[in-house]
C-alpha cells in the first residue's frame, strides 16, 4: 500500500554512494533509474488470468509492457559497512559465504538471504540514515511487529535485530519460497485470497499492541483534501488529474473524511498486503514486511490490496471483495470510505517528488491509484 506501495514519507535527499538494484550487480558511484527488475518472476508455465475476465485496466494501454515492478534500490551485502557485517556474522555465528539479494520492495537498503560458513541461514534487511533518513524507523517499528507477532502467524520469526551507527538491522527466519507469478496466475492468488481469510480470523482480536489505523495514516489518507487544497491555492494545476475525480474532487475530499471511523475494528492487519510482500512455499503463503501492522477491521487488508492485485493481472476488485469472507463483516459505505481515502493516497503521492532512495515508488502508486480508482468509481456510482 500501503505502503500501498509505500507509505514513506518524503524527506531531504542524500547522497547514494554504492548500491544496487534488486537483484542487479553492484555497482558504485550513483543511481541508475533504469530499474530492471531482473529477477523477476515469470509465469510462462502458469495459466494467465484471462484478460476477459478481468485483466488489468486502467492502463494507457501499455498492455506489453506491464504494470510498474515492486523494484527498488538494494544495497549488496559486500557493501554493508563492516562492522555491521561482523555484528551480524557474529550473531548468526559463523561468516557469511553466500549472500542473495531479493527481489520485491521498495526500502533502499540491504534485503539478502544469507548462508554462513556452518550452513545456517537467515533473511537480513538493514537501512541506514542514507539515502532515505525514514527507513531505519521504519525498520524499527518492523522489528516492534515482528518480534510481537504470535507463533502459528504465517510470518517469517525474528531472528534478532539490532540499532547501530544509525542502522537497523532485521534478521528473519529464512523462507524458501517465490513471490506470487506477476501476472497473477488463478491458483496462487486463490492460495493467498485463503491465507488473507485465515489471517483475518487469526487475528481478530488484536493478539499483540498496535496503534490504531487512523493513528498509523492519519497524516497520509487526506489526499482528496490536500489536493483539493493545492488546486485552490494554485499550487497544483491538477494537470493529468482523471477528468472524472477532477469534476468530484469536492465530493471525494468530503467522503475521504469519514475513513477512520469507518476502517475502525479490533483485528491486527498488515496494512501493506501486495504480491511483493506474499512468500509462496509449496501450499503455504507466508507474509512478510510487516511495519505498518494497526488496528482496523478486518477487511481493510483485502480492500487494501486488490488495486494492486487488478494492476497486477488478476480479476476486478469488485469481483474478489464481493465473493470473499472478509466482505461479510464490511459495511458496504465503509468499505467506500476507505477506498476513497486511500485513492486519495495514491493519486496525491504520486503527483509528488520520489523520496530518496525510492525512484520507482511514485510510478507504482500512480499505478494503483488507476485501479483503485476504476474500483471507486464502480462503488460511488457517481457519473
Ligand atoms: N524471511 C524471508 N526469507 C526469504 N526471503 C524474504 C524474507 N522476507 C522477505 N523476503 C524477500 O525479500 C523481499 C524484500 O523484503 P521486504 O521485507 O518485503 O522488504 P521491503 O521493506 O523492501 O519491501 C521480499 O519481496 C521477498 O522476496
Ligand atoms: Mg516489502
Amino acid at each position: 500500500m500501503l505502503n500501498a506501495g509505500g507509505l514513506y514519507l518524503d524527506a531531504a535527499m542524500g547522497s547514494v554512494p554504492f548500491l544496487v538494484l534488486s537483484g542487479g550487480a553492484a555497482f558504485a558511484g550513483g543511481v541508475s533509474s533504469e530499474n530492471s527488475f531482473a529477477s523477476r518472476p515469470g509465469a510462462g508455465n502458469h495459466d494467465r488470468m484471462s484478460r476477459t475476465s478481468g485483466g488489468p485496466s486502467g492502463w494507457d494501454d501499455g498492455g506489453a509492457e506491464g504494470p510498474p515492478p515492486a523494484a527498488g534500490m538494494r544495497l549488496a551485502w559486500p557493501l554493508v559497512p563492516a562492522g555491521l557485517r561482523q555484528a551480524v556474522e557474529q550473531r548468526l555465528g559463523g561468516p557469511v559465504v553466500e549472500a542473495v539479494t531479493q527481489p520485491g520492495g521498495f526500502s533502499p537498503g540491504v534485503a539478502a538471504r544469507l548462508k554462513t560458513a556452518t550452513g545456517k541461514r537467515a533473511f537480513v534487511k538493514a537501512a541506514g540514515p542514507v539515502p532515505d533518513p525514514e527507513s531505519p524507523g521504519i525498520h524499527r517499528a518492523e522489528a516492534r511487529i515482528a518480534a510481537a507477532l504470535p507463533e502459528g502467524t504465517p510470518a517469517p520469526r525474528l531472528l534478532g535485530f539490532f540499532d547501530q551507527d544509525g542502522w537497523v538491522v532485521l534478521m528473519f527466519e529464512d523462507i524458501e519460497g517465490h513471490l506470487p507469478a506477476q501476472p497473477w496466475v488463478a491458483g496462487e492468488l486463490a492460495l493467498v485470497l485463503q491465507a488473507v481469510a485465515e489471517l483475518a480470523v487469526a487475528l481478530t482480536p488484536a493478539p499483540i499492541e498496535a496503534p490504531a489505523v487512523a493513528d498509523r495514516f492519519g497524516a497520509e489518507f487526506q489526499g482528496w483534501r490536500r489536493l483539493a487544497g493545492a488546486g485552490r491555492r494554485g499550487d497544483d494545476n491538477l494537470a493529468g488529474l482523471d477528468p472524472w475525480a477532477r469534476r468530484h474532487l469536492a465530493d471525494l475530499a468530503a467522503l475521504e473524511t469519514g475513513w477512520d471511523a469507518a476502517a475502525e475494528g479490533a483485528s491486527l492487519v498488515h496494512a501493506d498486503l501486495r504480491a511483493d510482500n506474499l512468500l509462496l512455499t509449496g501450499d503455504r503463503v507466508v507474509v512478510v514486511d510487516w511495519p505498518w501492522a494497526c488496528l482496523a477491521g478486518s477487511w481493510f487488508d483485502l480492500v487494501a490490496m486488490l488495486p494492486s492485485v487488478h494492476m497486477q493481472g488478476g480479476p476486478l476488485p469488485e469481483t474478489i471483495f464481493s465473493g470473499h469472507p472478509v466482505a461479510r463483516t464490511a459495511h458496504p459505505g465503509a468499505v467506500t470510505a476507505v477506498l476513497a481515502a486511500l485513492t486519495g493516497f495514491f493519486v496525491r503521492q504520486s503527483r509528488q517528488p520520489a523520496p530518496p532512495g525510492l525512484p520507482t515508488l511514485r510510478e507504482f502508486q500512480a499505478a494503483q491509484g488507476r485501479t483503485a480508482l476504476a474500483w471507486l468509481k464502480i462503488r460511488t456510482g457517481w457519473r
